[in-house]
């Protein structure tokens, strides 16, 4: 089988890396990874490390099929659930663990969903609006697009696309949808470029690119999904283990910074002059900022390139 660049497992050598002294440490190592997509992380996890049991979480059903399949080598040592990741404590129970060694987030959608154009992912080819990573799920782009308020669709667009001209783009959709619903998506990708300014629309990219990634983040509540998320991977982690992220727009790595600084920081008030164990921090950072992918993974994966990659390792007990 010929595998294109853009299937490679992102940085996949840094998470192994990172997870390795947990897996190491523990006397029997259990994995989640969260967004199995196609399974090129796990399946890289399960190779290198002998002893380890990998439970694999996806919304996408189809993915889950798939990455099911490539990694049937590996017997009973992987488990898939379908779940979304906010599900993880729930999904990690209903296989008997109760405590994790590590929890990998690979966050936004797969090479495959991209590559599935009739699932309308991808601004560059006109498809059905559609967006959604389970195809179980109730809200579509389309539905989006033709029922939300202006002011509604203007927050979604600035919020979650940070895009400039949210309420330009917002007031364009309305007027239009009166004339005729929103069904696909080189409409919508027209309207995008001919609502912003002339000057903006020739730096920067597809002008709708933006626009794309506000309604899937909004079709998919992946920022909210992600915000319960993480918390919930921290907490079923053992001491020792680690959990490792790897984000890639500003506002999925946002997330990431601030809940680990929370949990990496003492909760004492300023000045104490010994910290009470109960305000000591749970976890210490592993990465120094975000790391980022190396120029030589960039020329062969160019979705490595907006990649963030930030980790933690936990050291504390929560207190009671
Ligand atoms: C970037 S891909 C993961 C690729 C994977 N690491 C690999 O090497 O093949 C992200 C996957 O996460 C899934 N996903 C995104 N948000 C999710 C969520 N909230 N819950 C569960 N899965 C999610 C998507 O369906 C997609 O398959």
């Amino acid at each position: 089988m010929v595998t294109a660049p853009r299937h490679i497992p992102v940085v996949a050598d840094r998470v192994l890396d990172l997870l390795e002294p947990a897996v190491l440490a523990a006397d029997t190592p259990v994995l989640v990874d969260t967004t199995l997509g196609l399974g090129g992380h796990s399946e890289a996890i399960l190779e290198r490390f002998g002893e380890v049991r990998v439970i694999g979480i996806d919304r996408d059903g189809d993915a889950l099929r798939r990455a099911t399949a490539r990694l049937e080598p590996f017997g009973d040592r992987f488990t898939p659930v379908h779940a979304v990741y906010d599900e993880i404590a729930e999904a990690v129970r209903s296989v008997g663990v109760a405590r994790v060694t590590g929890v990998l987030f690979d966050l936004g959608v797969s090479s495959m969903q991209l590559d599935q154009a009739e699932r309308g992912f991808a601004y560059a080819q006109d498809a059905p609006l559609d967006m959604r990573m389970n195809p179980q799920d109730p809200l579509t782009a389309a539905e989006v697009l033709n029922s939300y308020e202006e002011r509604e669709l203007a927050r979604v667009l600035r919020d979650y696309g940070e895009e400039k001209f949210a309420r330009k783009i917002a007031r364009t959709i309305v007027r239009e949808r009166e004339r005729e619903p929103f069904e696909r998506s080189a409409r919508l990708v027209e309207l995008v470029r001919d609502a912003i300014p002339a000057p903006a629309r020739r730096t920067g990219g597809n002008p709708a690119k933006r626009t794309f990634q506000a309604l899937r983040i909004e079709v998919n509540d992946e920022l909210g999904a992600y915000e319960r998320a993480l918390p919930a991977a921290l907490g079923l982690t053992e001491i020792g283990g680690r959990v490792v992220v790897l984000s890639y727009h500003s506002l999925e790595d946002r997330i990431t910074k601030r809940t680990f600084a929370a949990a990496t920081t003492s909760t004492a008030p300023p000045g104490l002059p010994v910290v009470p164990p109960e305000h000591e921090p749970r976890f210490r950072l592993l990465t120094r900022g975000a790391e980022r992918a190396s120029e030589t993974e960039i020329a062969e994966n160019p979705r490595a390139t907006s990649v963030r990659l930030r980790a933690v390792e936990r050291i504390a007990h929560d207190q009671r």
